[in-house]
């Protein structure tokens, strides 16, 4: 499928999708939103992708196209809604990278929460400054942002819709990294993990976010079940034999 509004690069085995509508910021559009889906479910399906990062040129993403919600009524919004994608780029059985640069607000913002890992430089500023459009953050925000930062510093951000900078992010848990060059240092965040064995990562990603949303025992079954089906790949054969061996671990995704 061709491309408009994201471009899809491959560096070894790590995917690096561009936001690329530096005209509007990179303000997220519906079309926008369909190349995501669509790239997702690709690389998805490609073995050779263990890594995925999203990044955009000078700035990460300055939100929802407003132009385009202006004059929407309550069902297009539900339409417009950013939602699904995000659900798939959570659940995405790989780890997600967001490498941040300049204004990472609104949508912008919760899609790099959307994702697994933050890196901003110190350009990044972050922030959901939706309540100043006579909204409140619609794609996952009120839920993803309170359960990193804590519903005090969520309130804070989304009733006052002020931006902060990458040392506070980092400083509220909202980023992992303050790097000088964000795409970079994601880079080689993402090479270390596209090492790891596929299957524990992907095992691992999926007890972690569900643990948010099922009640702890069921959660503590979920763990077991998931930790021992770890025993039927041939990945942790080589990761304990390799240890013993005293040797690198050379992990196939098996
Ligand atoms: N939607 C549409 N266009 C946008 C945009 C957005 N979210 N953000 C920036 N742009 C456009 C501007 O309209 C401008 O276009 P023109 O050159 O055609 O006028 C261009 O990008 C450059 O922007 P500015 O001239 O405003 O640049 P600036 O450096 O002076 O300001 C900014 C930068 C502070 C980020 C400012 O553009 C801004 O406040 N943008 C809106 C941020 C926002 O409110 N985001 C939340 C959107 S709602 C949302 O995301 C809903 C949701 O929960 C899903």
């Amino acid at each position: 499928m061709p491309y408009d509004f994201i471009s899809l690069d491959k560096l070894e085995k790590t995917g690096i999708i561009r936001l690329q509508r530096p005209a509007a910021l990179n303000a997220l559009n519906h079309q926008m939103i369909k190349e995501l889906e669509q790239a997702f479910m690709e690389w998805e399906a490609d073995e050779n992708v263990r890594v995925v990062i999203i990044t955009g040129e000078k700035n990460f993403a300055a939100g929802a196209d407003i132009n385009d919600m202006l004059d929407f009524d309550p069902e297009q919004a539900r339409a417009f809604s950013f939602h699904q994608c995000f659900a798939q780029i959570e659940a995405f059985p790989k780890p997600v990278l967001a490498a941040i640069s300049g204004f990472a607000l609104g949508g912008g913002l919760e899609l790099a929460l959307a994702c697994d890992w933050r890196i901003a430089d110190k350009t990044a500023r972050l922030g959901l400054p939706e309540i100043n459009l006579g909204i409140f953050p619609g794609a996952g925000g009120t839920l993803r942002l309170p359960r990193l930062i804590g519903a005090a510093r969520a309130k804070e951000m989304i009733f006052s819709g002020r931006p902060i900078n990458a040392q506070k992010a980092l400083e509220y848990g909202l980023i992992n990294e303050l790097a000088d060059d964000a795409l970079a240092e994601a880079i080689q965040t993402a090479e270390m993990l596209a090492s790891k064995p596929p299957i524990a990562l992907k095992l691992a990603k999926q007890c972690i976010n569900q643990a948010f949303d099922i009640d702890g025992m069921k959660a503590n079954h979920f763990e077991l079940i998931a930790w021992a089906s770890c025993f039927a790949t041939r990945d942790q054969k080589e990761g304990m034999k390799a240890f013993i061996e005293k040797r690198k671990p050379e992990f196939t995704g098996t």
